[in-house]
């Protein structure tokens, strides 16, 4: 390993996370974009998502990832680029490594696609790693992963769940589903919306979803919600009871569990013990989500561990990539690749 800098990056599709090892710190921001006049950029990160839902039609703000894969190369380089900069501006930058964690279950030329992005991403990378996500996953979890025992990972973020089965440093089984926090805010906005005709945003449902979410939540105070009545297109505030957000969300919480029952089912015997003896790990920022790991527990019968961090699990992972030896090896680089 060479004494340069090295990144390790989580791109998710709502969130991107780098661990920056010169500092030991992770950056968390919005992965999306805000563009004006086709291609003047406007804002990148969090400032670009403050715009989201607000921009007049001049601007246009979106996530450069989707479902877990890239949607806009362009765009993804240019968020990348502009954090990477930021967190190199007050030091001489001649190059780094980047340790970049992709979901198991895309295909080669999608993963390909990711190593691109890096190295036409003009960021002086030396050396591009791809880790699997689960397998970062593990190590946030301070999981020994290059051990035989076997362990269940699920990762719920924002477009995708991943579920996955890890043993011996690798994934043995593994799930993409694209359901996630963007399909939790739909739901809950579908449903006011029905039985309400009440149209409200995408902040405005992450944020019940969020408040409704907390240990603390009061549950005989209903949330309110302003958004804009149907018939008479004029703007108002409303109570929304409780049970109709749950069971909107419940629906996609189901179709989580049928995957990892799924996935149990074709688990070989011997690391199927050993997810029944340690349970399920849940990680990804959607792991925090009311009754997620209480319905899980229901479904399965296993016992579910909660990630600390849920949300930067995965980076804390590759951060233990870059500064422990031990867990270098599961890094791997795509062959015949090199950057350019
Ligand atoms: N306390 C919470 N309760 C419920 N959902 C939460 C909470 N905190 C964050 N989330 C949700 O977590 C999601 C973001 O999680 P995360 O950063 O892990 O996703 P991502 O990595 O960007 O997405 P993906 O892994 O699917 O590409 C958002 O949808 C957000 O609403
Ligand atoms: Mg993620």
């Amino acid at each position: 390993m060479s004494n340069l800098p090295a990144f390790g990056i989580d791109l998710g599709t709502g969130n991107i996370k780098i661990y920056n090892n010169m500092d030991g710190t992770i950056l968390r921001e919005k992965n999306m974009i805000a563009v004006m006049k086709k291609d003047t950029l406007l804002a990148y990160g969090d400032d670009a998502y403050d715009m989201y839902e607000k921009a007049p039609a001049n601007i246009r703000t979106s996530f450069p990832l989707n479902n877990g894969v890239i949607a806009d190369i362009k765009d993804m380089q240019t968020v990348l680029k502009c954090f990477i900069t930021d967190l190199t501006a007050k030091q001489k930058y001649s190059g780094a490594d980047f340790f970049l964690s992709v979901p198991k279950d895309i295909t080669e030329v999608e993963k390909r696609a990711f190593f691109d992005l890096i190295s036409d991403a003009n960021v002086k990378a030396k050396r591009i790693m791809i880790v699997d996500k689960a397998v970062a996953d593990g190590l946030g979890l301070n999981v020994d992963v290059k051990t035989s025992q076997g362990m269940l990972v699920v990762n719920s973020g924002f477009d995708t769940t991943e579920i996955s089965i890890l043993s011996l440093g690798g994934i043995v089984l593994s799930k993409l589903i694209k359901i996630g926090g963007r399909k939790f805010d739909e739901a809950i906005i579908g449903a006011v919306r029905r039985e309400y005709s009440l149209i409200i945003g995408e902040k405005t449902a992450e944020k019940v979803k969020i408040q409704l979410s907390s240990p603390d939540y009061d549950d005989t105070v209903p949330p309110v919600v302003y958004g804009r009545d149907i018939e008479t297109g004029l703007p108002v505030e409303r109570q929304i009871p409780v049970e109709l957000i749950e069971s909107a969300l419940n629906e996609n919480i189901n179709i989580i569990i049928d995957n990892i029952k799924v996935i149990l089912e074709r688990t070989p015997p011997e690391l199927a013990a050993d997810v029944y003896r340690h349970g399920i790990y849940l990680t990804g920022g959607s792991a925090s989500l009311r009754n997620f790991g209480k319905l899980i527990n229901k479904g399965t019968n296993l016992k579910v561990n909660l990630a600390e961090d849920p949300v930067s699990t995965v980076a804390l992972g590759l951060a233990r990539v870059i500064k422990e030896e031990h867990y270098r090896s599961v890094a791997y680089s795509i062959d015949g690749m090199s950057p350019r």
